[in-house]
């Protein structure tokens, strides 16, 4: 694990959609040196918040024989994708490289690290924050500037590097359970507004409340069985934070689904439901869930000619 004490401010960004693109911003607008890397190049990275709407003079670099080790690096693909950025780490990672994945779910660090040198300190952060890629380097943020790692050095180092950043950086003990009570969230508002191609304002309307209360006792029982420490608290926090939203906040699985882009749904409720067969534990909503939402992760009716 690299030297907690080290000050060091070169970031790579795996990842140049809404989160990738949005942190990118955050970093660079504090002077960090900052190299966005991507799959699909664009000509600008432009992001549009409350201040209005911002060119980030960033470096993007679509090859990764264009870049050398590198401080931080901060992945930030969806979780399927995380094993296709393995030729980014072999040029980007050192000895020294601190490797941080931000991505919904639970299992962050499990995902990368088998594409990692055995010695490479990687570190799992969940992140709150609503962000829409609208087009290619064009980033939307609709609220929230969170994110949590686990407690220790790697974390406080971690937010040292966001210091002066909007993004307030919580370091936490009992890091199990803020994975879990994310997902416990994204296993209910990503599929349930992909599906129904309706923004988070969906919540409004009482049988999809029932619906969301009916998965999330499912996620809780699968969650402690996990170790996290979950109740019904939980689940009522997130119905009520759903039901204040009125503006056009949506989710990720919504953003890509009406872009056309495979959904993330197997490392979400795919997570869920093979936590649960682990445990025996019975998660019919779930599962059924987990099948329409792979169904409409298909090409649709263009696909079934
Ligand atoms: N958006 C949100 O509001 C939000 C909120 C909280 C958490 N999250 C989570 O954060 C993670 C990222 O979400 P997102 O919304 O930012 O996803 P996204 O908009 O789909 O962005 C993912 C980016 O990764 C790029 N990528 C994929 N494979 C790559 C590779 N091998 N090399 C370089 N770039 C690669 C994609 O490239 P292309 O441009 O070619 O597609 C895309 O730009 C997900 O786990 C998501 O669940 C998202």
């Amino acid at each position: 694990m690299a030297d907690s004490t080290r000050q060091a401010g070169s970031v790579a960004v795996i990842g140049s959609g809404g989160i990738g693109g949005y942190l990118a911003g955050a970093l660079e607008r504090v002077g960090r040196d900052v190299t966005l890397c991507v799959r699909t190049p664009f000509d600008r990275l432009v992001i549009t918040d409350a201040s209005g709407e911002r060119e980030v003079p960033v470096r993007v670099v679509a090859d990764p024989a264009k870049v050398g080790p590198i401080d931080w690096v901060l992945v930030t693909t969806k979780a399927q994708d995380t094993a296709s950025a393995e030729p980014w780490f072999r040029t980007l990672v050192g000895p020294t490289t601190r490797v941080v994945v931000i991505q919904n779910g639970v299992g962050q660090a499990e995902r990368a690290r088998p594409h990692l040198p055995a010695e490479v300190a990687v570190l799992p952060a969940i992140i709150y924050c609503s962000v829409e890629r609208t087009a290619p380097g064009r980033i939307t943020h609709h609220g929230a500037t969170r994110m949590s790692v686990p407690a220790g050095g790697d974390g406080a180092a971690f937010a040292a590097l966001f210091a002066g950043t909007p993004f307030e950086i919580t370091q936490e003990a009992d890091f199990v359970t803020v994975a879990w009570r994310k997902l416990l969230s994204n296993a209910v508002v990503n599929p349930i507004t992909a599906l129904t191609l309706r923004r988070i304002v969906v919540f409004n309307d009482p049988a999809i409340q029932d619906l969301a209360r009916g998965l999330m006792d499912e996620v809780i029982r699968v969650a402690n069985a996990e170790g996290a420490r979950l109740t019904g608290e939980d689940a009522t926090r997130v119905l009520d934070s759903y039901r204040r939203i009125s503006g056009d906040g949506g989710s990720s699985m919504l953003y890509d689904r009406l872009a056309g882009r495979p959904l993330e749904h197997a490392h979400l409720t795919g997570a869920v439901v093979a936590a649960a067969e682990r445990h025996g534990i019975a998660v019919p909503l779930n599962r059924a869930i987990l099948a329409l939402a792979g169904a409409a992760s298909g090409q649709g009716l263009a696909g079934d000619r």
